[in-house]
């Protein structure tokens, strides 16, 4: 196929949201709390043409060729920057990877100055990651460019949701989530990945369930009780519960989470065997959800305190797919994103 018409095969997806009269205006995607159910569903739809072009036998299309991808993480990460990597390079971008051990920030440099020496450098999509919840909203403001959250601190991991819900969309009946239980157990207090997840699942109308012990729920009441679901009309609520069986009963979803020891001060957990005994998802506690339910994790795994590794290797997980699945979300959103700086550029020129 010509460059052209693989440029055109991916460039299919833009015509069809037209179609459908969605079209993508966010210049950033900082937390999936302001994007509509409508986008969603062009971001899934974006991510289906993209799983088309990773079963080729050359992954690559030249969607965003000559475009600048810079990854700036904070924080440690495996799976998360090498999936927004591997996904920039397969849409043909430049990429460059900056790791703040080796970067000027040892030096004392503020997020401010990097941010605008990387723009001077040339970056135009700035994939970021920082332990400090609201880090890429600063950025937003000062950047020129589009700006991808990689998760902050425990507020918000959009990209993560998004390939969640896409997981899980693949394996329901017509990827209907509406009245769906899905039972998400472990560190929620910590979890910028269960923050992003209620969004994006009472959006989709499922029946959501969050577990763990009361000190990691801490605030989750309160916020469960006053859940408008970002006041759209048809949007599920969410549960709090310690009562981990009552959780996972007849779950669709069964997602454990990390327990998340740096994140952790003194005193939430009495120790993480204890934690492993009442809360970690073994094979008798998986077994009370539905025959057909699939287990998720974000990762990193602890095996042994959050799943057990039988668990984790069991028919029922969809762990790997989740990876697999991150690659062709985050091509979506980079294309997405991608697409909207062209329209804005348009139509500045066209002023
Ligand atoms: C998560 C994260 O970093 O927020 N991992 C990930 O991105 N896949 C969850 C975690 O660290 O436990």
């Amino acid at each position: 196929m010509s460059v052209e018409a693989e440029a055109a095969a991916v460039g299919r997806t833009a015509g069809h949201a037209r179609t459908q009269e969605v079209v993508w205006h966010h210049r950033h995607l900082l937390d999936v709390d302001v994007v509509t159910w409508p986008e969603i569903e062009l971001i899934m739809r974006t991510t289906d043409e993209m799983k088309g072009v990773l079963a080729r036998p050359i992954r690559k299309v030249p969607a965003l060729n000559g475009r600048r991808v810079t990854t700036l993480f904070y924080e440690a990460s495996t799976r998360t920057r090498v999936s927004f990597e591997t996904a920039a390079r397969n849409l043909s971008a430049d990429v460059v990877s900056v790791s703040t051990a080796t970067s000027s920030v040892t030096k004392g440099e503020s997020l401010v100055d990097t941010i605008r020496t990387l723009e001077a450098l040339g970056a135009e999509i700035l994939v970021m990651r920082h332990s400090v919840s609201g880090a890429p909203h600063l950025a937003a403001e000062i950047f020129g460019g589009h700006v991808l959250n990689g998760g902050d601190g425990w507020h918000a991991h959009p990209t993560q949701a998004l390939l969640d819900l896409y997981t899980m969309r693949q394996h329901l009946p017509d990827g209907d989530l509406r009245g769906r239980k899905v039972a998400i157990v472990g560190d929620i207090l910590h979890s910028r990945v269960a923050r992003s997840n209620i969004w994006s699942l009472t959006a989709a109308g499922a029946d959501l369930w969050l577990c763990g012990p009361a000190t990691l729920l801490r605030g989750m009441d309160r916020w469960a009780t006053a859940w408008d679901g970002g006041a759209i009309p048809g949007h599920g609520r969410f549960h709090v519960t310690s009562d981990v069986d009552a959780a996972v009963r007849d779950a669709d979803v069964v997602m454990a989470l990390r327990i998340q020891r740096e994140r952790m001060q003194g005193g939430l957990l009495p120790s993480l065997r204890e934690y492993a005994a009442r809360f970690g998802l073994n094979a008798e506690r998986v077994s009370l959800a539905k025959p057909e339910a699939i287990v998720m994790h974000p990762g990193p795994m602890n095996e042994g305190v959050e799943i057990a590794p039988d668990v984790a290797i069991s028919g029922r997980a969809v762990i790997t797919e989740q990876v697999a699945n991150g690659v062709a979300v985050r091509m979506a959103l980079l294309y997405l994103l991608a697409g909207a700086h062209e329209a804005a550029v348009g139509h500045e020129a066209a002023r």
